[in-house]
């Protein structure tokens, strides 16, 4: 049987890059598979957060998540830290990794930047803490952006190292589902860049909670190029702004790469930016206020995470008593 996990850090409002490279994805899982959604504050934690902040950030994404279509009662959604599973199955999983494969993540090389005798040991350890996310349910499948498919990679390997040193397939080699016109959503300053909570820049992505004159002002000062958009896929070469904005025009309206350039090819991009305006501000503003009326009860919110850790901690539970046997504990 297929189950999914997947992990979201609540560090911020989603942006349009975690909406279309994943949580869209999330929504379309929960009717066939057994899916658990997870609130990574232990991973927000590896670069420091104002703690009323966390607190406020981990409900907003909750809601978020909600309003755009999972249902609570189907799925698991809930917080990490209220599963301690997590963080002792990373503890066993520190002794399996090598500090070589952890040095290859690019990732920790980013957020780290120059500094990185100052970065967290977390922040380098967050990988680890990642595969045990998965492996503690024996997740076989996760959906996620691209930019997540060097540290699937690291727990595929972390999940082979372990059943190899113990002689035991414990875990499965967990497969990567990476799909959508939109795997990497590109910040709207520049195309080169990932649209990410961390930029500076506002104006590079669009929230979640953005209303319909931000949205539109975000797209209108949306960096593009002279050229008219392309007549085919070739045509995008060296213009990374246009095939963002296309690319996230095919995701929004669930169409693929290549028929939006059929429908836009030769025109301008001002005509182009309202097009997508529109299918923006209609795609989201119905999940921003379901959002906001989510939030008006966050009593209801905390009862829906709480009884998904509960529910979380039921399947994890053999997993880690397992894996506690297998490698020489003694039973508690
Ligand atoms: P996070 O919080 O950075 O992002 C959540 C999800 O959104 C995707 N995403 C994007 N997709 C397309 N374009 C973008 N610009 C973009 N930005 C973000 C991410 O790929 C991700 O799927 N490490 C994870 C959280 C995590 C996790 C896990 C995920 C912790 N444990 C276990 C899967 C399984 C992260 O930081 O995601």
């Amino acid at each position: 049987m297929k189950r999914i996990f997947s992990g979201i850090q609540p560090t911020g409002n989603l942006h349009l890059g975690n909406y279309l490279g994943a949580v869209r994805n999330w929504v379309r899982l929960q009717t066939e598979y057994e899916c658990l959604y997870c609130l990574v504050d232990q991973h927000a934690i590896t670069l420091w957060q104002e703690p009323g902040e966390l607190r406020a950030h981990t409900r907003e994404v909750a809601a978020a998540m909600i309003a755009a279509g999972l249902d609570p009662q189907r799925n698991i959604l809930m917080v990490q830290s209220h599963n301690p599973d997590h963080a002792e199955l990373a503890w066993i999983f520190n002794c399996t990794a090598r500090v070589g494969w952890l040095n290859r993540m690019t990732q920790f090389k980013e957020k780290a930047g120059k500094n990185r005798e100052n970065a967290s040991v977390g922040l380098y350890d967050y990988p680890v803490l990642m595969a045990a996310d998965i492996l503690v349910y024996k997740a076989t499948h996760v959906p996620v952006g691209e930019d997540q498919k060097q540290h699937l990679e690291l727990c595929r390997d972390i999940a082979q190292k372990f059943n190899q040193d113990y002689g035991r397939e414990t875990f499965p080699l967990t497969e990567p589902l990476i799909f959508g016109a939109a795997t990497r959503v590109m910040s709207l300053r520049d195309g080169t860049k990932k649209m990410s909570k961390s930029d500076e820049s506002d104006y590079s992505r669009i929230n979640m909670t953005d209303d319909a004159d931000t949205i539109a002002l975000k797209l209108r000062k949306a960096k593009t190029d002279p050229e008219p958009l392309p007549e085919h896929v070739g045509g995008l070469e060296g213009r990374p702004e246009a095939a963002n904005l296309l690319g996230i025009w095919a995701a929004l309206s669930d169409a693929t790469l290549e028929s939006a350039i059929a429908r836009f090819a030769g025109r301008r991009f001002s005509e182009f930016k309202n097009e997508l305006t529109d299918l923006a501000v209609a795609s989201l503003s119905p999940i921003t206020k379901e959002m906001q009326r989510l939030l008006a009860d966050p009593a209801a919110i905390d009862a829906i995470l709480r009884r998904g850790g509960e529910r979380a901690r039921e399947l994890s539970a053999p997993v880690i008593a397992e894996v506690r046997e297998t490698v020489g504990f003694l039973p508690r």
